[in-house]
């Protein structure tokens, strides 16, 4: 619309959405590459990485949620004083009544992000990427159950397409019975490091996979019915979606750190073999979240299954150029048979008939 935000003269909408597809494929190729790139000996702890990424996205949900009060007060309330009455309200919003109804989501979402962890250690990316566009057919399923939504017969007909298009790609990565092996690309920097070959499981990555689609599917419908249920403000919902993270973020840490649990010892086992590619796939998990949230404020979540197709397009390309991911006919047609249906679900229902009813006098 004509009053939403722009950015260099585009509207906000399309940048976020164009950003959101972007950062998926940068999020699967560079995860992948965190996970298989290393000796499992020197690998990091996928449970640090979870928590890291809520620590982050919840202290700038809050920065946020704290400009935005700013904001919109007079330079008087910009002061030293102001800025603690500001920091105070924003509190005061975030530990309010409804709180506790972010703590569902929370979980969800905790489950899902570790999920995920596993499925891409275990996938190559391409195939990781189509076969999480089944959480379309969860959440659809979610909200027929929890939204009471109805849905149209064609957008039954791209649900079925969608799980026609994952079984192809499921029949090609899962058909050799031995597990597969990362190729490790020609001319990185490990082709003259000692070889290690991650050995991949795809039977348990697409397990892990479809168990991520039914988080996603039930945190997002649950997340929308949070969201339209209450007047409160999105900075606010996330920050108390990465609060209500936080426990069960923290207890596998608890879990896997030595005997006795002692804060010290945790600490001290927490950043062990957090390099590079560790940081960075945990600075682009937060750059999505926040990116989700601007998507579902100034988009919507159909446009969002958009920018995933989208998404699945530029990570194949680019895992066929740095993973010498081979292009294979099931592959091919799998893959475009989840497109056709992505784009058959967002058709909008009876756009022709909302056309003639509004040019219609009531
Ligand atoms: O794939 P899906 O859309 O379900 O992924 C949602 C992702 O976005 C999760 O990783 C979740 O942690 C994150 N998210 C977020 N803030 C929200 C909603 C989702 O960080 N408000």
């Amino acid at each position: 619309s004509d009053s939403s935000p722009t950015i260099c003269g585009m509207p906000l909408k399309y940048v976020s959405l164009v950003t959101l597809a972007v950062q998926n494929a940068a999020l699967s190729i560079v995860m992948h590459y965190s996970r298989v790139s290393i000796p499992p000996s020197q690998a990091y702890s996928p449970a640090t990485a979870v928590l890291l990424n809520e620590l982050l996205k919840g202290s700038i949900s809050f920065v946020v949620a704290l400009l935005r009060v700013l904001s919109a007060s007079d330079a008087a309330g910009r002061s030293m004083v102001g800025l603690w009455v500001a920091f105070r309200r924003v509190c005061r919003e975030i530990f309010s009544a409804d709180c506790w109804k972010l703590s569902i989501p929370a979980v969800l979402y905790v489950v899902q992000n570790s999920l995920q962890f596993v499925a891409i250690s275990n996938l190559p990316v391409a195939t990781f990427q189509v076969t999480y566009q089944m959480k379309i057919l969860t959440t659809a399923a979610f909200s027929v159950a929890l939204l009471r939504r109805k849905l149209t017969s064609t957008k039954w007909l791209a649900l079925s397409f969608l799980a026609i298009g994952v079984g192809i790609v499921q029949i090609q990565s899962t058909s050799g019975h031995a597990p597969q092996r990362h190729n490790i690309p020609v001319g990185s920097a490990h082709e003259s490091a000692p070889l290690h070959i991650h050995i991949m499981s795809p039977l348990k990555g697409f397990g892990a996979v479809t168990a991520a689609c039914f988080t996603s599917g039930l945190a997002g419908v649950y997340f929308e019915m949070v969201l339209k249920g209450s007047k409160a403000d999105l900075w606010v919902r996330n920050v108390q979606l990465s609060l209500f993270s936080l426990i069960p973020a923290i207890l596998p840490l608890i879990w896997q750190s030595p005997y006795p649990h002692s804060p010290a010892y945790i600490l001290s086992g927490l950043l062990r073999n957090f390099g590079w590619w560790a940081w960075a796939t945990v600075a682009i998990q937060v750059f999505g979240g926040l990116v989700t949230a601007i998507v579902i404020k100034y988009s919507d979540n159909i446009l969002k299954g958009f920018a995933t197709s989208l998404s699945i397009v530029l990570s194949f390309l680019a895992s066929v150029a740095l993973f010498g991911f081979r292009i294979t006919p099931s592959f091919v047609i799998g893959s475009t048979t989840v497109l056709i249906a992505t784009w058959m679900y967002n058709q909008p229902p009876g756009k022709e008939l909302v056309a003639i009813t509004s040019v219609m006098p009531v």
